[in-house]
């Protein structure tokens, strides 16, 4: 059981949350969601224990696992290792021994190893390794990579491996924040039904609606200042969420009416002879008090790319026979691909395949070894990385509109506050600190940034990480708007759906081009595997 008492959280001028009161118990599963920037992420922490709340206070079971987000900590350590030191006491009972079986023996050691032997056994911890294995392997990550060292992954799979870490030891209670963020369908679903098999209390965050109406069966969604609980996974959420406000919405019109003939009432007789009936009014009128609706912090940004000045010649880009390895690691191998003026091209694929490295040489801000890439004539190309801080330092001390003004030059003051304002940053919120940016915020500053420019031909890596339902759909449109070229990689099938008119396939080490949209692909694909 997760318990919630009366906890407040200001972050500069704003509140997050004021005076929450919640529950969660064990068995259920719940999703934690709202808009980006809603205080999901902050309320997790102060879960966790690793931010104080402004008051209240947090109580939890003993033994939590959750998803850490400082994947640079762990680099020096052996990918095995990490995962079991998801289990804080059972890592640190391993730790003491061996280091005490390197030392000198007295009474007092052997006293000591026999406790430690004890939580040893108490944590499993002779299958420890074989837990572990089977966690990684479940995500995906091979035998071959056990014994290496974090960093020597790429950064997927060390976010699996975290993933891994979390869910080690049986934790009574499991935190997730968007786990999916990394994570290829193939290993979506095997966390869906692992998650979906848990006994314990699971809260996760995640802005990926089919993996929580998998995985979910109750919502504590952030709006309105608070935190409400909804029976039902996110979609249930919804249908019964705009029902109560909806009833809400009709009461205090009822009552407002009410209001409003009553007031006329008393103004019209209170100098007259209907003295009580006036009295009787006026006692009605204090008791009718609408209640007063906070609004909704939901809200759409308004993405536009703005129709290049000068369009590109008719071939955008030509990629000739290219070639890319990493080491033994052949990922791409003579890759040949016109890219056509209009065309919108989703990049699909599990991870680790080369999405991402394809993208980068087309981009140009990664060496192809070999082959030929020609960009066509007047091409403009902007760039949006999987990674934002390659983009965007977030250890800087700096603030949104200062950072925006320093990546065009020569720009007016008016514009990057109005470019910010369609992106959700209205008023004292374009003076934020880009450290204090979460996620989905960041990626709507970068995307700002994107929109600054009058570019052609545009390429985009999982754009739609971190971002929320309302933020993808309004991505959505101002891609399948967009009047120039887009390269886009995504696991997101709504997105692939509705913006594509080609696509490029990576399916174990074959890249395939399809010449129609998603939906067609997919028949396709179902029709030659029956
Ligand atoms: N130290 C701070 N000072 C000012 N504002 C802050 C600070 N820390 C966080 N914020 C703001 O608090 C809000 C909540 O941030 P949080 O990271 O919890 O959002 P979130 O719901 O997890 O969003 P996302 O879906 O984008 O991950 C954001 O608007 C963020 O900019
Ligand atoms: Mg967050």
């Amino acid at each position: 059981m997760i318990i919630l008492e009366n906890i407040s959280k200001r972050v500069g001028a704003r509140t997050l949350f004021d005076d929450v009161n919640a529950s969660f118990s064990p068995g259920k599963r719940y999703g934690l969601t709202g808009p980006n920037g809603a205080g999901k992420s902050t309320l997790m922490k102060i879960m966790m224990g690793v931010e104080p709340p402004t008051s209240g206070k947090v109580i939890l079971p003993k033994k939590v696992g959750f998803l850490r987000q400082n994947i640079e900590d762990f680099g020096d350590i052996k990918v095995l290792d990490t995962v079991i030191m998801g289990n804080d006491r059972l890592w640190k009972a391993l730790e003491e021994r061996d280091h005490l079986y390197e030392g000198e023996m007295t009474d007092e050691v052997g006293m000591r190893l026999g406790d430690l032997e004890e939580i040893v056994a108490d944590e499993d911890g002779y299958s420890a390794e074989s837990n572990a294995e089977a966690l990684l392997v479940g995500m995906g990550i091979e035998a071959d990579l056990h014994e290496k060292k974090m960093r020597e992954l790429p950064t997927d799979l060390q976010f699996r491996s975290l993933i891994a870490q979390a869910l080690f030891g049986e934790p009574e209670a499991l935190l997730l924040d968007e786990p999916t963020n990394h994570l290829d369908l193939e290993s979506i679903g095997w966390l869906e039904s692992f998650l979906h098999d848990y006994s314990g209390t699971l809260i996760v965050i995640s802005h990926d609606r089919h993996f929580l109406n998998a995985v979910t069966n109750h919502t504590a969604d952030i709006d309105y200042e608070t935190i409400i609980t909804y029976p039902g996974n996110y979609d249930q959420m919804l249908v019964t969420k705009s029902s109560v406000r909806k009833r809400a919405e009709e009461e205090n019109k009822a009552k407002a009416k009410k209001v409003a003939n009553l007031k006329e009432f008393i103004s019209k007789f209170s100098a007259g002879t209907r003295a009580s009936q006036v009295k009787s009014r006026v006692r009605e009128l204090n008791r009718l008090k609408p209640s007063d609706l906070k609004e909704s912090n939901i809200d759409r940004p308004y993405i536009r790319f703005y129709p290049p000045e000068k369009s590109s010649g008719q071939i955008c880009i030509k990629a000739e026979g290219i070639s890319k390895a990493f080491g033994e690691n052949q990922v791409i191998d003579k890759f040949y691909l016109q890219v056509h003026r209009g065309d919108k091209i989703g990049i699909i694929g599990n991870n680790g395949q080369g999405k991402t490295t394809l993208l980068r040489m087309l981009a140009g801000v990664l060496e192809h070894d070999r082959g030929k890439i020609e960009l066509g004539h007047n091409v403009d190309l902007g760039y949006f990385p999987q990674n934002h801080s390659d983009v965007i330092d977030k250890s800087q001390q700096i603030e949104a509109f200062d950072w925006l003004r320093t990546q065009k030059q020569g720009v007016f003051d008016q514009d990057i506050r109005s470019v910010l304002g369609k992106m959700l940053f209205g008023g004292d919120d374009a003076f934020k600190q880009v450290s204090h940016l979460s996620g989905g915020e960041t990626a709507r500053l970068l995307l700002a940034r994107m929109m600054l420019f009058n570019y052609n031909t545009i390429i985009l890596d999982e754009p739609n990480n971190h971002l929320d339902l309302e933020s993808v759909s309004a991505l959505s449109w101002a891609l399948t708007e967009f009047k120039g070229t887009v390269l886009f990689a995504t696991h997101d099938r709504d997105l692939l759906s509705e913006v594509a008119t080609r696509i490029v396939a990576f399916d174990e080490g074959k890249i395939r081009i399809f010449n129609g949209g998603f939906d067609e692909y997919m028949a396709d694909v179902h029709k030659t595997q029956v």
